[in-house]
């Protein structure tokens, strides 16, 4: 195939929305967290870099992430808190782009920030700050920006340059990077973009699922418990492979809040969940003490000194238990409220899916990427970061360390 270099004139990038094939150093596809990041670095390398997306405007998650403020980071970044088919992979990335690297880039912008809970960190004042810093360092180094802009084609020409065919017009570069995201939120803009260009090169895409996101319920417990939603309290959420201390919330769909965002990501389909509706408490302990001390006190009663008195009426009826006088309860009453309690069996009908959800799990498998740099092993030049990859991390800030970090990588080897 003759190269596309010889048919037609290679236009500088500064007039590039006036021709229809322009060259550049680096096209970055998807100006999100990941591009936006990756653009502004590569390009203070001195590269001349486009940054494109179909959206009308950049880091569309940023803005409404973190309830509007972006838990854009976490004090307690480790390699554990990230789901892979590789747990070593995202080590190298991590480490040579750290949660203190962003914070003193946060910094340098000075934008006011605080540590919420479990070291993560949120905007003062707002996410835009995030998305105005991202954007004011591209344009610091000169990154061009397309939005609006609909990929029809990607493609490899002989001299290993790529090509890529747009609604507006068609670029050329040395290197691609694939920063288009993954499934959550299609309502946002979310695609497979990133998925159909590894499939065209060649790469396994490891399936993929709705990640941090809450659960459905069967109706004999979503009716019961719909009648309670709003209704918040700590819990320890555990399923076969994995455990969360954090708070779970009702809601009129099923159960969402932090510890069920969390076990969703470790959760089979076929698989119960198990509730500590009393994760710093010992209830055996406590009701024995209460027997002792009250013994013509109601069970209701008691159990509303522990738990919200909304929940208690609601929780007894789901287990089926009147509420009897203390002293009334017999070894194995005492035994099953105990079970109930620390381990309450509940089985999803599923989880609210995409629509919700704030990550995909799987995505472009590991195997084929440098964890140094997110390059594709077999196709120099062309790069997947953020969320595209199987790489998904916890709830807490998690992710966007993920994007700054492969962002990061990739900026800094793009050649
Ligand atoms: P991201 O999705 O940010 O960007 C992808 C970009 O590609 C988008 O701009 C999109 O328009 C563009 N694109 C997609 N398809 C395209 C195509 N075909 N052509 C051109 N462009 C295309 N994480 C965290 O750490 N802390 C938090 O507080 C939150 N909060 C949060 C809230 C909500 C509601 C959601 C949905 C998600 C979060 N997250 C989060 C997760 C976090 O937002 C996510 O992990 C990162 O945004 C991933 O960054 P990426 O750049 O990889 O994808």
């Amino acid at each position: 195939m003759p190269c596309l270099n010889t048919l037609y004139a290679i236009l500088r990038p500064e007039s590039f929305n006036e021709y229809r094939l322009v060259k550049f150093d680096v096209v970055v596809i998807g100006a999100g967290a990941a591009g936006l990041h990756c653009a502004a670095i590569a390009a203070a390398r001195g590269k001349t870099v486009l940054l494109l997306d179909h959206a009308k405007r950049p880091g569309k998650k940023i803005l409404i992430s973190g309830g509007g403020r972006s838990n854009f980071t976490n004090y307690f970044i480790e390699p554990e808190k990230y789901i892979c088919e590789n747990p070593h992979f995202c080590k190298s990335a991590l480490s040579q782009y750290t949660q203190w690297d962003f914070i003193a880039l946060v910094e340098k912008y000075n934008i006011a920030y605080h540590e919420k809970t479990l070291g993560q960190l949120f905007c003062d004042d707002s996410a835009k700050e995030i998305v105005a810093m991202l954007v004011s360092e591209c344009e610091k180094n000169k990154v061009n920006f397309s939005y609006q802009t609909e990929v029809l084609k990607v493609g490899k020409l002989d001299d290993g340059q790529f090509t890529i065919t747009t609604n507006k017009s068609d670029y050329i570069c040395s290197n691609l990077v694939i920063a288009s995201g993954g499934l959550s939120m299609p309502k946002l803009g979310a695609t497979p973009f990133a998925y159909k260009v590894a499939e065209q090169f060649g790469l396994r895409i490891v399936p993929t699922k709705a990640g941090l996101v809450p659960f459905t319920l069967p109706p004999e417990l979503k009716d019961p418990l719909a009648l309670i939603s709003g209704v918040s309290m700590p819990v320890s959420i555990s399923s076969d492979t994995a455990s969360f201390k954090e708070d779970m919330l009702i809601t009129h769909r099923g159960l969402s809040g932090p510890a069920v965002l969390q076990i969703s990501s470790y959760w089979n389909s076929s698989e119960n969940i198990s509730i500590d509706l009393l994760p710093a408490g010992d209830f055996s302990a406590e009701l024995e003490k209460a027997v002792q001390e009250h013994p013509n006190s109601q069970l209701k009663t008691f159990l509303g000194n522990l738990f919200a008195k909304r929940f208690v009426d609601t929780y007894l009826n789901l287990i089926n238990f009147d509420s009897v006088l203390l002293k009334q309860l017999d070894h194995k009453q005492k035994n099953f409220l105990t079970e109930s309690i620390h381990n309450w069996k509940v089985k999803p009908s599923g989880t609210e899916g995409y629509r919700t959800a704030e990550v995909t799990l799987g995505g472009v498998s590991t195997e084929h990427l440098s964890s140094k740099t997110m390059e594709v092993k077999s196709c120099p030049g062309l790069y997947f970061i953020g969320e595209a990859m199987d790489v998904t991390g916890w709830l807490g800030g998690y992710n966007f360390q993920w994007a700054w970090s492969s962002a990061y990588v990739a900026g800094i080897n793009v050649r």
